[in-house]
């Protein structure tokens, strides 16, 4: 069975966003595929932070990823910080990681540019994240639109590896060259439909450092308030002006919470200017509380039981372990340790 890995940082919130993009998916694959999620806290401590934060963050990401439906019977759940090979690991593969490979993620453009001092750290985050994803020679890893060029450095650091280090399979390849063992996976991006969701100023993605967010256990009052204001259609200044749906990221959202029929409906209401703006956004408001009512109430439900969220952190950060000695045992055989 193919495994799947993916990560969320405790840098803030889960917002819909996340939700969308990626959790929501992982809640569904988690019953096709042997899954494993992680809290990646290593790499929240690449931009600035506040360490007493961190620690309330870790908790609360973890319930909210528990509330979203992410089942401790069914896939493993995990602190990375728990599972030291994640950071040895990363060590091995930054000594092959090309320098000019780093420079080029986009993240770390736009991440650097809007500090005064950059750090290594930042650098070398996607090496850390190939790390997680290559410790369980995981294949598929389900993600927003976001991390693909990560993901593309994880494939060149795994190709290199593997080419490396990888036992010789004794055949040669059809360049001549020695075959070599796949002993790490190309692991793949796994997008959905939803892959980018733009914040609610409709100018950038989702994203908890642009401030444009829906959490995902914000109570409904707090909901509307971002939701009354948020940009739709700018062609549309009346009520009266015809909209065009496909432009306006309140339609989007009805298109991740809505049933088809009212998604239809909503088409046909905006663009032949039948409904205002705040009638579709008040239908979107309903819709987002019929999904979103149950993961508020398991959230309540984990806050009066933390042991219930001790135990899967602990359970998932056990069986992690075991597989993450596993990888690294040979690792470091494979690179003379
Ligand atoms: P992060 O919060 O940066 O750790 O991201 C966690 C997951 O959510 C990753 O798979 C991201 O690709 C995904 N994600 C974050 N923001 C968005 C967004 N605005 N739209 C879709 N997916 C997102
Ligand atoms: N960089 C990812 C993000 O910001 C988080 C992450 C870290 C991750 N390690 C990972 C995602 C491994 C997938 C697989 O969203």
């Amino acid at each position: 069975m193919s495994r799947i890995f993916s990560g969320i940082q405790p840098s803030g919130e889960l917002h819909i966003g996340n939700y969308l993009g990626a959790v929501k998916n992982w809640t569904q694959l988690q019953h096709e595929f042997e899954s494993i999620f992680c809290i990646v806290d290593y790499h929240a401590i690449t931009q600035q932070y506040d360490p007493e934060r961190l620690r309330v963050r870790r908790r609360e990401m973890a319930v909210s990823l528990l509330s979203a439906g992410i089942d401790p019977n069914v896939a493993s759940l995990f602190v990375q910080s728990q599972v030291p090979e994640h950071t040895e690991l990363a060590w091995f593969l930054n000594t092959i990681t090309p320098l000019g490979e780093l420079e080029r993620q986009t993240q770390f453009k736009e991440k650097s540019a809007r500090q005064e001092s950059v750090t290594a750290g930042l650098l070398n985050y996607p090496v850390l994240q190939a790390a997680d994803i290559l410790l369980y020679r995981a294949d598929l890893v389900p993600v927003g639109e976001d991390q693909v060029q990560h993901l593309e450095l994880s494939r060149v650091v795994s190709r290199r590896w593997n080419a490396m280090f990888a036992r010789a399979t004794g055949k040669t390849t059809e360049d001549g060259a020695e075959e070599r063992e796949e002993f790490f996976p190309e692991p793949k991006p796994l997008l959905t439909p939803m892959r980018r969701i733009m914040g609610l100023d409709g100018q950038a993605k989702m994203s908890k450092s642009m401030n444009n967010t829906i959490g995902l256990l914000e109570p409904p009052e707090s909901i509307w308030a971002k939701l009354r204001p948020a940009v739709t259609d700018p062609k549309r200044i009346r009520k009266t002006d015809p909209g065009t749906p496909e432009v306006c990221n309140i339609f989007h959202l009805h298109k991740a919470f809505s049933s088809p029929e009212t998604v239809e409906h909503v088409a046909v209401q905006c663009s032949t200017a039948g409904w205002g703006c705040i009638d579709c956004k008040k239908v979107l408001a309903e819709s987002m509380e019929t999904e979103l009512v149950p993961i508020r109430r398991r959230a309540v439900e984990l806050a009066a039981y933390p042991k219930a969220v001790d135990d899967a952190l602990a359970a998932g950060a056990d069986r992690c372990r075991r597989l993450a000695r596993e990888t690294i045992d040979v690792v470091r055989e494979r690179m003379g340790f």
